[in-house]
């Protein structure tokens, strides 16, 4: 095998972290390479060095057997290297045909050249069977939609290496296969991927070779066909991960949250929730099962008091909330998994520490009146970052240092750090790699065993199988079905989850 891009000996240090450590990655051209490890084992960091992100400190790259300098994105693209951002990077007033140029518009001409330009990513579209329309505005596409543009737009640059880091994490189950679909044309048009996922049923279906991470090096590469999901967690983890959570039955208390009739108004104004009701008890977990898109997002903002209720009633432990706002709400005690991290979870540039009180600085177990105490806070951060497996160098880490799964396991930490009565959590393992996964999922069912309400939105249908004492399907803004646990199949819930009613559901 001739690798189409060679790293040897790669190492990068960050203050106080070593992100990679002489690490050596050959990828064969025309292979989908995936790259698996724990939250924070170097992945992204890797993927960034071969895309002129970083510079390592150590180390050589080759491409196609030369040995060659990224020193920016820019060169990275001239020799064919192409990476598919997780957070969009797309003008939302601009047409897919603009996008796709923008940055590398035709030098000169204008008009004339514009329209080849345009024919060139039609061309393109139907070459990897990327199906987008060129003409159509952005703000109007889907998730999926979106991140086609951004492959074409990489392939528009005459990407031959495609480097996608975690793009299933976005997707429904639906648009994880138009997406694998589009990988496999992608293959057989002689491109290389390399793909980045915690999702290892999506390594094992999509990969011809996986490699595994651990704390920066290369563990091994495995031949996806031979491999197992549980050697590949174990080699990531250095443990075996058992994954069979044992929730014992629920012991439902008081009424911690009651929802009646709730409508809530989508981004366009149309109602993304048509009049939901459920009501969740201490010691409970109410599941929301659906494909993403279905008024979940708008139910648990206005479930928090970040988005108001067009009609319907909400109460917190008997108390009517429906107009209190998201300050009243978390005084009773309700804690907040957001979905978007970085947009409502955490404060980038702000230390871990301070991400990990933040909303309660106030408390008095952090000081009196407005000085914080900074041993006590210091003291309660430690143990929080200790018990999560946060993995920072420091507690004076700017959160934007941290990975992606750490980021979520410091808005986890202090979600469920100030005993809340009720929780409203929103994919609360997103990103999270097995190990913190389960150990989250541990978290949820102590937090319950505890007297928490839990209301817990996933588009991880095992996830909700596992945890839920009942489960809500939502479709369309109206929850359509319930089930206790145990008292539906994955495939009546899938079913459900689609919109079919019960009549046709034997079809
Ligand atoms: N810009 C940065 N500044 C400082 N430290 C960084 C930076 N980027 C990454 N790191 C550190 O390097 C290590 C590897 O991070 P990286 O993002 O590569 O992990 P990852 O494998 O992609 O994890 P995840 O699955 O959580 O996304 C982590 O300890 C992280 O804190
Ligand atoms: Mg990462």
């Amino acid at each position: 095998m001739d690798a189409i891009v060679e790293l040897s000996g790669i190492t990068k240090r960050f203050p106080g972290v070593l992100a990679n450590d002489r690490i050596s990655l050959a990828v064969a051209p025309g292979e989908i390479h995936a790259l698996v490890g724990e939250n924070g084992a170097g992945k992204s960091t890797l993927m960034k060095i071969l895309y002129g992100l970083y510079q390592p400190d150590d180390g050589t790259v080759a491409v196609r057997g030369e040995r060659v300098v990224l020193d920016s994105p820019r060169r990275a693209i001239a020799l064919g290297i192409g990476m598919v951002h997780q957070h969009f990077m797309l003008v939302p007033r601009f047409s897919v045909a603009e996008n796709v140029i923008l940055g590398a518009e035709p030098a000169r001409g204008g008009r004339l050249l514009a329209g080849e330009a345009r024919a060139r990513i039609a061309a393109l579209a139907d070459q990897y069977g990327l199906a987008v329309d060129p003409a159509a505005p952005v703000d109007g596409l889907s998730v999926g939609e979106q991140q086609r543009v951004e492959i074409l737009k990489v392939l528009y640059r005459g990407a031959e290496v495609l480097i996608l880091d975690e793009p299933t994490a976005v997707l429904t189950p639906q648009e994880v296969d138009d997406l694998f679909a589009n990988l496999r044309r992608l293959r057989a048009e002689g491109k290389t991927v390399v793909f980045i996922s915690h999702i290892l049923e999506e390594v094992l279906a999509i990969a011809d070779r996986i490699t595994v991470l651990r704390g920066g090096r290369v563990v091994g590469t495995l031949v996806a066909r031979e491999a197992t999901k549980a050697q590949i967690a174990e080699m990531m983890v250095g443990r075996p991960v058992l994954m069979d959570l044992a929730i014992p039955p629920a012991r439902p208390g008081e009424v911690a949250l009651e929802v009646a009739g709730a409508v809530v108004a989508g981004r366009r104004g149309r109602p993304a929730v048509r009049g939901v009701s459920f009501t969740v008890r201490g010691g409970e977990i109410y599941g929301i099962a659906g494909v993403e898109g279905n008024g979940q997002s708008e139910l648990v903002e206005a479930l928090v008091g970040l988005r108001p209720l067009a009609a319907g009633r909400l109460a917190i432990r008997g108390r009517d909330v429906t107009r209190a706002g998201v300050r009243a709400i978390r005084l009773l005690g309700v804690a907040h998994i957001p979905e978007d991290r970085h947009r409502r979870g955490l404060v980038l540039p702000m230390d871990v520490w301070e991400n990990l009180i933040l909303g309660h600085h106030g408390r008095k177990e952090f000081g009196r009146g407005p000085v914080l105490d900074r041993v006590a806070v210091w003291r309660y951060a430690a143990d929080r970052v200790q018990r999560f497996d946060v993995r920072t160098p420091s507690l004076a880490t700017p959160v934007l240092a941290l990975s992606g799964g750490n980021q979520q396991k410091v808005v986890v930490a202090r979600e469920l750090g100030f005993a809340p009565t009720v929780l409203i959590a929103a994919q609360p393992t997103r990103g999270l790699d097995i190990g913190a996964t389960e150990f989250v999922w541990t978290q949820l069912a102590e937090a319950r065993a505890a007297g928490l309400a839990v209301v817990l939105v996933s588009a991880m249908l095992d996830e909700v199988l596992t945890l839920a004492d009942r489960v809500g399907v939502i479709h369309a803004g109206r929850i359509v079905a319930e089930f206790p646990r145990g008292g539906a199949s994955p495939r009546e819930i899938g079913l459900a989850m689609t919109g079919a009613r019960l009549g046709e559901r034997s079809a």
